[in-house]
């Protein structure tokens, strides 16, 4: 028996969602390095093209939050690549629609949660239709954080990603019978804008009087690992869960972060 087998993904496909960029990006890099065929979505359409031509895959554009395009994209998935093996549910959105909660709008609390909480359950919802259909088992990565177990960017935001745990929870239990394993990777922070992460010296900033980003800088500036995460380091957990190294996993909450929920 060779170890290199148990993390040989040649003839599954992922769909991943998100993937345009950040860790997302780092997420497709990774399965195709481990033989993935690749299925790249995004609402940003051009960017889910440029990431998928990279690794010689499908692309095509996608709402999460839209039900309707969800199913048509999960249908399009085998149609395009032939099966639909590795979900991987990475459309999020965060800083933009966070913050203290007198500052969160209706609109703002219904937008992130349309996104990071309805969107992974209508992606779950027909990827498990599908796999159960096909009959030849299945993974479901669904990305969350460590902000859904230790505060920092607020309700909205906090609130999504504890939400997605559960929905984890739930549908490892329910899919168990199908062999559909579902876990949650949940990345600590991980560098996604342009230009090199900020170095990480210990040198904790001066309190500005919000408690939700001062508990985050606070944190950042002593995290173990003494640098930013990197997309790829997140697409090498997702390797694993979705490889046959983690065959016996499911129902997990696994932190990719660096040592955050040490502290
Ligand atoms: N970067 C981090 O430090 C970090 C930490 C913890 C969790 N996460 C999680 O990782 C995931 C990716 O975050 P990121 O940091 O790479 O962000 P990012 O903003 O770099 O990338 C997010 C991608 O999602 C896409 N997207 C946004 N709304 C969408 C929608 N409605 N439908 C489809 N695609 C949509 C964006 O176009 C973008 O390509 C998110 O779920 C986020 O909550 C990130």
């Amino acid at each position: 028996m060779k170890a290199a087998e148990w993390i040989d993904l040649s003839g599954k496909v992922a769909h991943v969602t998100g993937g345009a960029k950040g860790v997302g990006a780092g997420i497709v890099r990774a399965l195709h390095a481990a033989g993935a065929t690749l299925v790249v979505s995004d609402i940003d359409e051009a960017g889910a093209g440029a990431t998928a031509e990279e690794v010689g895959g499908h692309s095509m554009k996608l709402d999460v939050a839209n039900s309707a395009d969800v199913d048509k994209a999960m249908e399009e998935t085998i149609s395009v690549a032939g099966s639909l093996d590795i979900l991987v549910n990475n459309a999020g959105v965060y800083l933009e629609l966070g913050g203290p909660v007198r500052q969160i709008t209706d609109e703002m609390w219904s937008k992130l949660w349309s996104i990071n909480v309805d969107g992974v359950f209508y992606c779950c919802r027909k990827a498990a239709d599908l796999m159960i259909k096909a009959g030849r088992g299945g993974r479901i990565i669904n990305i969350a954080s460590t902000q859904a177990v230790t505060p920092g960017v607020g309700v909205t935001y906090d609130g999504s990603k504890a939400a997605v745990v559960q929905i984890t929870k739930a549908l490892a239990l329910e899919l168990a019978p199908h062999k559909i394993n579902v876990n949650a990777l949940a990345p600590g922070p991980t560098w996604v804008n342009e230009g090199d992460a900020p170095p990480i010296d210990g040198s904790i900033p001066a309190p500005t009087g919000d408690p939700l980003a001062d508990t985050v800088a606070n944190r950042i500036a002593r995290l173990p690992a003494g640098h930013w995460g990197d997309p790829i380091e997140q697409g090498k957990a997702a390797v694993f869960l979705a490889s046959p190294l983690s065959d016996f996993v499911t129902g997990a909450y696994l932190p990719v972060d660096g040592g955050w929920l040490t502290l």
